[in-house]
């Protein structure tokens, strides 16, 4: 069994405090949903426990099976088995698709493998994504459409299997018939040592890849959880009402 842990987490970009006291136990088998008004720090929380160097934790720990890593660069986060999907995937023009996931699946591996002996499988598992194999010769993301990255980043999510695995707003920009093969290949991970973490604005999401636990962020605190009934009463209801009952609880 693996476990993240977020421990009252204050997180500050560019001298503008974000994150104000987040608390969060992810452990295998679970799937989380994430939810929140716009700028509210989803995306700051799953940068945070990424690692990403903008994002300041000024108090508070982050911790893998009982240890901390703040200390730990992002690769050495990945090697550990954090992933992130993100909600605006990175351009990197110069670096081929083909060429990128062949070093991220050797940069997790110990043998260092050659093209030819991963091709097989980074052709398999982009096949059961129905991403078009014409992208993995063009440059990362480089004029990719929006559905286009975003599995894109499922794709490498496939190829790195990693215990935790932080996924940002992957549903918007995806047609239906993209949304339905995305969520097919979420629900046919095993989750038996891993656990997602999923941020999405959309019930119709949620409804397809089904959390057990859910959170409503805003402020920059985690003001509610529950469990996929707290994702239906969001889409019928919207956050005013939990607005309220915050407002109340802090008088
Ligand atoms: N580099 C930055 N400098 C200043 N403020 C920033 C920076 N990056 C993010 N922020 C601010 O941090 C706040 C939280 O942003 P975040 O991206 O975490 O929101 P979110 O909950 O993911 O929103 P959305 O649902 O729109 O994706 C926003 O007000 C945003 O403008
Ligand atoms: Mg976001």
């Amino acid at each position: 069994m693996h476990k993240l842990e977020v421990k009252n987490l204050f997180v500050k970009i560019e001298d503008k405090e974000i994150l104000k006291g987040i608390n969060l136990t992810v452990k295998s088998g679970e799937i989380h949903a994430l939810m929140g008004p716009n700028g509210n720090g989803k995306s700051t929380l799953l940068m945070s426990i990424m690692g990403h160097p903008k994002y300041e934790i000024t108090s508070g720990d982050i911790l893998v099976d009982g240890e901390s890593i703040l200390d730990l660069s992002v690769d050495e986060r990945s090697k550990l088995g954090l992933f992130l999907a993100m909600q605006n995937p990175q351009v990197i023009p110069g670096v081929t698709n083909l060429e990128f996931l062949k070093y991220i699946v050797n940069a997790h591996s110990e043998k260092k493998m050659k093209l030819q002996e991963i091709y097989k499988d980074i052709k398999s598992q982009a096949e059961e994504l129905d991403f078009d194999l014409h992208l993995l010769k063009r440059f990362v993301n480089d004029g990719f459409s929006g559905g286009e990255k975003k599995k894109n980043e499922i794709l490498q999510l496939k190829l790195l299997k990693p215990i935790f695995s932080l996924i940002d707003e992957i549903d918007s920009g995806l047609d239906v018939d993209a949304l339905e093969v995305v969520a097919k290949n979420l629900n046919s991970i095993d989750l038996s040592e891993s656990a997602l973490v999923l941020v999405s604005h959309y019930d119709r999401f949620f409804k397809k890849v089904i959390p057990t636990h859910a959170h409503v962020i805003i402020n920059g605190k985690i003001v509610i959880s529950g469990n996929d009934e707290l994702v239906e009463k969001v889409n019928s209801q919207g956050y005013s009402w939990i607005k309220e009952l915050n407002n109340e609880s802090s008088k």
